[in-house]
């Protein structure tokens, strides 16, 4: 298989079908832009089911998403796209780089979710850029922009109804979308939805059951991603 293209914790294969790539699901975390890094036994495997479910679940509710088919325990087949270099933040309760930058107290459920929007770039550190920044460097037009705004705020809606059942808050989560290939005319999800992309509190608890868990040396990494998966598992097959 040809490697396409290879992230921090995932790698993209060509297929035989130009339309189709292979996703591969690595091990690998990293932490502050690859500051930080490490390997965590299994977390390929769990982050690809939960992708798997989230994107089936979202494609359920008329989300279109890059998801083909389910292949093994590590990889998934997805429609190829073209990324939209901005990763797109939805929050709905304040915590991470929002309570850094406003001083606001991390915890606090947001009146209304708040979107941002940062420009894809390891050389400059993924900084966060306004709508007007995306159009003035032609990462999308505008049209684009209003797609993605509007499937982001769907995504929100029906993920944090779905996580509630299943005693999740929906703390925030960030979301990649892609043109998709030949024509490049359809904005659909691609990415991934993993306790690596999204921020997850217990309802009950408050304990913390995702990707902060490293960021901060927290321990129990892959205990909590397991629980996660357990949970979203459980309500898929109910
Ligand atoms: P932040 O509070 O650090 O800006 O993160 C907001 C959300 O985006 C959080 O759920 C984690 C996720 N995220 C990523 O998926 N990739 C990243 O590179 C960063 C910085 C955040
Ligand atoms: N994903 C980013 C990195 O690998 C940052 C993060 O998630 O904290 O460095």
């Amino acid at each position: 298989m040809q490697l396409l293209y290879e992230g921090k914790a995932k790698r993209l294969y060509l297929t035989d079908r130009p339309d189709e790539l292979l996703m591969e699901f690595k091990d690998d975390a990293t932490a502050f832009n690859g500051l930080k890094k490490t390997q965590f036994k299994d977390k390929g495997r769990i982050n690809k089911r939960l992708t798997y479910y989230f994107l089936n679940l979202l494609e359920q509710d008329g989300i279109p998403t890059h998801l083909v088919r389910d292949v093994d325990d590590t990889h998934l087949i997805v429609r190829r796209v073209e990324i939209i270099p901005v990763e797109v933040v939805v929050r709905n309760t304040v915590a991470g780089s929002l309570a850094k930058r406003t001083g606001w107290e991390e915890g606090r459920l947001l009146s209304s979710p708040i979107f941002e929007y940062y420009y894809k770039s390891d050389e400059l550190g993924d900084p966060m850029i306004t709508q007007e920044h995306i159009r003035e460097m032609r990462l999308a037009t505008v049209r684009e922009l209003n797609t993605v705004r509007f499937l982001a705020s769907q995504v929100n809606d029906l993920l944090t109804g779905f996580f509630k059942k299943i005693g999740i808050r929906l703390v925030d989560f960030k979301l990649e979308f892609g043109r998709l290939c030949p024509q490049k005319k359809d904005i659909i999800l691609a990415d991934e939805i993993t306790p690596d992309t999204c921020r997850l509190w217990d309802t009950e608890t408050g304990k913390i059951l995702d990707k902060d868990r490293f960021r901060r040396d927290m321990g129990d990494v892959m205990g909590s991603y397991s629980e996660v998966l357990g949970r979203v598992a459980g309500a898929v097959h109910a």
